[in-house]
């Protein structure tokens, strides 16, 4: 287990203070190039959307939707597992949420109690778990990851006390694109211990299949989203799958959130996804195609990949050697116009890595790995932008000076 304390400030995140710097020195900067935010960008196609809202339509969208949501997306919902995984999922157990962060919100609102309260959560994770838990008011923990950055079954077994209220695992993950294969999801449910199986990502596989949880147990929680894999965050559309026994109570806590999903988002996405579902081997092949873009030119320029990933839209680099993970992102976007995520907010302490979604254009990945490139090998340049208050406290870092020698 690792450390149970964690020593820098959760509710402020490193990559929010990338984008005011990106914001206030936008005059400044090089072309800038966003491959930090977490959007599925270069295959968010709108000119393939033809989509006619007619008047019965429109008018039916200023009413609340059913708390779990729209029949007809939960029925698409219910024929994807049936018709790609074989699982026979009872409509039910289907809530649509905003997005896979409401899905998260109320899985923890759900399995964390006064007793129960604290999650195990992976070394390398999604920020916003830590926060959301935090929120709440609850604890977590950290279950180390294995040499190759996938879940350890040896430290998610080390890491749980009476206190444990679930386990968050994440597949495909989210930074470094690993599957947990279907051998470690059975390893996992004999532990014993809620699961939340946070599976955003599952659907932008390319290197093999993501299995779900789904697959193992129908006594976990499962999480999705359609913001990812369809490109469709604007619409704030994911889903939470509970075992038979959580239906009544999953209820009840969206009602007492926000009463249902907008029902607006859930119709145009039916019509969205209708659009979208039969494009996904093409998104997958355009991301198979990045990635492999990307890990052939950090070899060929010594960039150090923490791995190859296996799935989603993220690659992580190893550049603890040029600094922490912020100086790094800081330097990359005020030289050369790079914004990308640094990994402090994922991992204490800093692995001094960066974060970069490559779900971009080959060009734009193209341009990206070349301004990183020569950045890292110009170590003596001209104008030389020095922080002032750098990464001795990552809190501070919005004041800049512009330094000629
Ligand atoms: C692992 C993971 N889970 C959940 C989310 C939240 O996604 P959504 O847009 O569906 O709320 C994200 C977004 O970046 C994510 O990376």
């Amino acid at each position: 287990m690792l450390t149970d304390t964690y020593n820098s400030n959760i509710f402020s995140l490193a990559l929010d203070k990338i984008y005011q710097l990106s914001t206030t020195y936008s005059s400044n900067l090089n072309p800038l190039i966003d491959v930090g935010l977490g959007a599925s960008v270069g295959f968010n196609q709108w000119h393939d959307d033809s989509i006619n809202l007619d008047q019965d339509t429109l008018r039916q969208v200023n009413v609340y939707a059913e708390p779990s949501g729209e029949l007809s997306l939960r029925k698409y919902i219910q024929n994807h597992y049936q018709k790609h995984l074989g699982i026979e999922l009872s409509l039910d157990r289907i809530m649509v949420t905003n997005g896979a962060s409401e899905a998260l919100l109320l899985a923890f609102m759900i399995l964390l109690s006064k007793t129960k309260n604290k999650l195990i959560l992976p070394e390398f994770h999604y920020p916003c778990y830590k926060l959301l838990a935090a929120m709440l008011g609850k604890r977590f923990c950290f279950a180390a990851a294995d040499s190759d950055y996938n879940c350890s079954i040896e430290s998610v077994a080390a890491s749980i006390s009476k206190e444990t209220g679930a386990i968050v695992i994440n597949s495909p993950s989210n930074p470094f694109g690993k599957i947990i294969d279907t051998t470690r999801l059975q390893a996992l449910c004999k532990l014993d211990i809620p699961i939340i199986a946070d599976e955003t990502y599952r659907l932008l596989s390319f290197e093999k299949q993501s299995p779900s949880l789904l697959s193992v147990s129908q006594q976990h929680f499962v999480i999705n989203s359609f913001s990812k894999s369809l490109a469709m965050p604007g619409l704030r559309l994911g889903y939470l799958i509970v075992p038979e026994s959580y239906i009544e109570q999953t209820i009840t806590f969206k009602l007492g959130l926000n009463i249902s999903t907008s029902i607006a988002s859930q119709i145009l996405g039916c019509k969205m996804i209708e659009n979208r579902l039969g494009k996904l081997p093409n998104y997958s092949k355009y991301l198979r195609q990045n990635r492999d873009l990307l890990v052939s030119k950090c070899r060929q320029h010594g960039i150090k990949l923490a791995c190859s990933p296996e799935a989603g839209i993220f690659a992580v680099l190893d550049t603890s050697k040029y600094g922490s993970s912020v100086a790094v992102a800081e330097r990359l976007l005020m030289e050369c116009g790079v914004l990308c995520a640094p990994m402090s907010d994922f991992r204490q302490p800093d692995p001094g890595f960066i974060r970069i979604n490559y779900s971009c254009s080959a060009e734009q990945l193209d341009t990206v790995l070349d301004r990183i490139v020569v950045n890292f090998s110009n170590t003596h340049r001209k104008n030389h932008f020095i922080p002032t208050g750098e990464t001795k406290n990552e809190a501070t870092h919005n004041e800049y000076n512009r330094i000629v020698v």
